[in-house]
């Protein structure tokens, strides 16, 4: 099968960790019979440098013409100081909301070979942890009204959440049917002892649960979700949150895999077309030095294989290759921690993860 792959490399790193990833997609396609096709398009800083904008109409028409979408990073101190909406990062916001992506999957899950790269202690990730954060990626406080005005004590700022029952409840119910995939445990985070949306969010997921009598449910405050993630996080197998929440708590599950480094994630909507990206951002201070970590991006490429064409067995292979180059011991340096292994470069760790894919077969 042919498959049109719109590319958004982006900022920083992007460039770098986008071509690992395709280098590792097209030799993938290559072992199983597949083509994919790849088309660049400008979006974050380089789209502003380019041509005034972070989201060119190009770019969103691109992703909308094509099968999905893979996704760097965006972002740097060049565009820190533009006004909000001209940020890099708005483009981001845009390009989910404009592909109508509501349902971002995180997998934190601990490759057993990065146990002594994670900072929780040896006997609580013995069996390792397998988690996947369901957040809600296209309503909540980052996509309500802000702005200034005249306040109490003079010019304020403010920003403001709210979430109707509907959002709430089809990333619910995306929610329940991964754990229906998985081992059928769902913990809902919210902030239900303050905040309306909270209250609001918890009702809506108690009547859906009442549809998944096999799931078992828990609602966890987010507070204590983010304590309980570093206390135990093999208490965990599916978290749904919202927005803000999830943003947050999947920072600080992807340190306890060893690096945020690892963590890719899949954002879905309604149709096959998913936007594919690491979790992190475009490490700035790194880029262009051939020292980040391409796994994120590489294991984003293969969620799109598994969740936009169904391509199982081809993102098994991506995820084992990846497991096998690990196991070797071969680290990024964002992984080396404070060991004395001496780290490979974004390229290497790529050549290993293609050669290690090939002998697969
Ligand atoms: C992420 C990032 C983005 C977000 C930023 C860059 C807008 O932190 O994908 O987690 O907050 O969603
Ligand atoms: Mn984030």
């Amino acid at each position: 099968m042919d498959y049109q792959i719109a590319l958004l490399s982006g900022d920083g790193i992007g460039p770098e960790i986008t071509e690992a990833s395709v280098s590792v997609l097209e030799k993938t396609g290559a072992l199983f019979g597949h083509s994919f096709h790849f088309k660049p398009y400008l979006i974050g800083g380089n789209a502003i440098d380019a041509c005034g904008e972070p989201l060119p109409q190009e770019t969103v028409s691109g992703c909308l013409a094509s099968d999905s979408v893979l996704l760097g990073a965006v972002g740097g101190p060049k565009w820190d100081d533009l006004p909000g909406d001209r940020r890099p990062e708005k483009a981001l916001l845009g390009i989910r909301a404009a592909l109508g992506l509501y349902t971002n999957l995180r997998p934190a899950k601990l490759f057993p070979a990065l146990r002594g790269a994670s900072p929780l202690r040896a006997d609580l990730i013995a069996n390792g942890f397998d988690i996947l954060i369901v957040r809600e990626l296209t309503g909540g406080i980052y996509f309500g009204d802000r702005g200034y005005r005249n306040g109490r004590y003079g010019e304020e700022a403010f920003d403001t959440e709210s979430y109707s029952v509907t959002e709430i409840e089809r990333i619910g119910r995306a929610a329940f049917e991964a754990a229906m995939q998985r081992n059928r445990r769902l913990v809902s985070v919210d902030k239900a002892n303050v905040l309306e949306t909270s209250r609001l969010w918890r009702k809506t997921m108690h009547m859906l649960a009442e549809s998944y009598p096999e799931v078992q449910y828990r609602d966890l405050f987010v507070d204590n979700a983010a304590m309980q993630l570093v206390r135990d996080p093999r208490q965990f197998d599916v978290i749904v949150t919202s927005n803000m929440f999830g943003d947050i708590l999947s920072d600080e599950a992807s340190q306890l895999t060893g690096s945020i480094g690892m963590l890719a994630s899949a954002s879905l909507g309604d149709s096959k077309r998913g936007l594919y990206e690491p979790i992190h951002g475009s490490a700035p201070d790194i880029a262009g030095k051939n020292l980040a970590n391409p796994v994120a991006a590489i294991l984003s490429g293969a969620m799109m294989l598994r969740y936009s064409f169904g391509l199982n067995r081809e993102a098994d292979a991506i995820e084992s290759a990846v497991n096998t180059v690990l196991e070797q011991g071969f680290r990024t340096a964002d992984l080396v921690g404070v060991s004395c292994i001496e780290p490979v470069s974004c390229t290497e760790m790529t050549a290993q993860i293609l050669n290690a894919l090939s002998s697969a077969e």
